[in-house]
């Protein structure tokens, strides 16, 4: 484990940045940073310790990019999609930097960690400062120092470490619910997924570390606490998923414990034991399960197949009959015959999730399905997808519809998105969006929702307030 407070390169860069800092504020020019993040919860609790050592440099928040003179941009390499988005972002900041030559721009995230890329951007973004893949996160003060003072581009590849790294300030956005990261990188080598090359192999915190981290939490009045991890069931600190779990469920306070991403490989009766007996531990299970066909699966390599997983589910429910599925889905892998996408549709009918994320597949260079010859056509799977959604959506419902005129709980999030004046919305213990009429005061809180009508994806209902 290295701690970056007792890290001589750290420690001093932050100071060299500080006191630049302080001087620009003395004159009147306080700077400011801005973060854009893309991807996963893993990329947004990353972007929180890049907010938190950018306010331990002496940087502000900016209203957005044009006032901010640290610009970070964490990005995403999932899908094709994701890099391209982030590319258009990054291709805007040339403006800012036209305006304004000493404005720093960062690029860090799981695009970085490719070698192409960082070429790319080395050659095709002249206005990039600097780059950091995952696992040199840390690194963001002697990169920001050194372009400020020796105004260099810096590009650091290759000298991330592998091991978890403690006691980088945290940021967060929002004090009622919080992501705790419990383990970083990946094994698995899904043959289509790019993040064991981005995001390198596993290492986990040490479990004392994230129950403090926690503990801390829920004193300030954290309601619901996320466990991150690509595989948090791999976790193998000084002890391994199901002893933090149940760990972290002993804590006294009144919160939810969640965790994201489970792989169907190695669900155990002691993880679905130590869930059902819970005090704390929300009734919501995420499990992508990617595809219904065992040919399939098995060119995935994913390490389960298609009756090992309905058999998962099945101890899940008997376990916990009011729990929520939710999973993952790829449609159009390399060699997808219609036979084995409708064993796909026909497992999404016997499960029944609650909520399915679907994906087309999108080739990621380096990664052995990119290479394999037999690839779908851009058609066949738009196709696929508009079907996977009709059932996808079906399952939804069903699962929904027999919440109406039930009491739940709900932790208030705030005022609905898109919604009327005085609609706010929360999520259930179950993870489902519900939206109620509410005041400022209910925010991060929780309250009794009795709900009216339930639509696949989100459920409309009344706050029940004591009289
Ligand atoms: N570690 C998690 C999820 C990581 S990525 C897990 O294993 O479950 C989130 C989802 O993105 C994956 O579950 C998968 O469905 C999807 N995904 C990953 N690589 C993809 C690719 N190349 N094309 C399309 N979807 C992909
Ligand atoms: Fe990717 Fe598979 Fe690892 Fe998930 S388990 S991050 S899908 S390689
Ligand atoms: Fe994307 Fe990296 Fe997460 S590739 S999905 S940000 S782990």
């Amino acid at each position: 484990m290295i701690q970056v407070n007792n890290d001589a390169a750290y420690t001093s860069a932050v100071a060299w940045v500080q006191a630049e800092n302080r001087t620009l504020a003395q004159r009147g020019a306080a700077p400011r940073y801005h973060v854009i993040t893309f991807g996963c919860q893993q990329n947004e609790a990353d972007s929180e310790r890049i907010r938190g050592m950018a306010e331990q440099m002496g940087y502000l928040p900016a209203k957005g990019p044009e006032d901010a003179a640290l610009i970070v941009i964490n990005t995403c390499a999932i899908r094709e999609h994701a890099e391209l988005r982030a590319l258009s972002v990054i291709g805007r900041c040339k403006k800012i930097k036209e305006r304004d030559r000493s404005v720093v721009i960062g690029v860090c995230g799981c695009m970085t960690a490719q070698e192409r890329r960082v070429e790319q951007l080395k050659r095709s973004y002249p206005y990039v400062d600097f780059t950091l893949e995952p696992c040199s996160m840390h690194l963001l003060p002697q990169a920001v120092a050194s372009v400020r003072r020796d105004h260099r581009r810096r590009f650091l590849l290759g000298e991330g470490v592998l091991e978890a790294v403690e006691g980088m300030p945290i940021v967060r956005s929002a004090r009622h619910r919080a992501y705790v990261s419990i383990m970083y990188g990946c094994n698995n080598f899904c043959s289509y997924c790019i993040v064991p090359y981005v995001r390198d192999r596993e290492r986990s915190r040490d479990s004392g570390e994230i129950i403090n981290e926690v503990r801390t939490l829920i004193a300030k009045g954290a309601r619901d606490i996320t466990l991150l991890g690509q595989n948090v069931n791999s976790y193998r600190g000084d002890c391994d998923f199901p002893a933090l779990l149940s760990r972290l469920d002993a804590l006294e306070g009144d919160f939810v414990l969640r965790f994201m991403t489970s792989h169907p490989k190695d669900v155990s009766d002691r993880l679905i034991e130590v869930i059902a007996g819970g005090r704390h531990i929300a009734p919501h299970f995420h499990l992508p399960v990617q595809s219904g066909s065992d040919r399939i699966l098995a060119r995935m390599n994913r390490h389960y197949d298609r009756a090992r997983y309905l058999a998962t589910v099945e101890k899940l429910r008997r376990a916990m009959p009011d729990i929520a599925i939710t999973s993952d889905v790829i449609v159009g892998f390399p060699g997808e015959t219609e036979e084995e996408f409708s064993d796909t549709l026909s497992l999404i009918d016997a499960v029944g999730f609650d909520m399915i994320y679907s994906f087309i597949y999108s080739p990621r260079k380096g990664t052995p399905a990119a290479e394999m010859e037999d690839q779908i056509s851009d058609e066949v799977k738009g196709e696929r997808m508009r079907r996977l959604l009709e059932v996808a959506d079906a399952a939804a419902l069903a699962r929904a519809k027999p919440y109406e005129g039930k009491t739940l709980r709900v932790l208030v999030d705030g005022e609905s998105k898109n919604g009327a004046d005085g609609m706010y919305s929360g999520r259930t213990d179950q993870n489902k969006l519900v939206h109620f009429a509410a005041t400022p005061e209910d925010v991060g809180q929780f309250r009794l929702v009795r709900v009216e009508r339930a639509d696949g994806y989100a459920m409309h209902g009344q706050i029940i307030r004591e009289s």
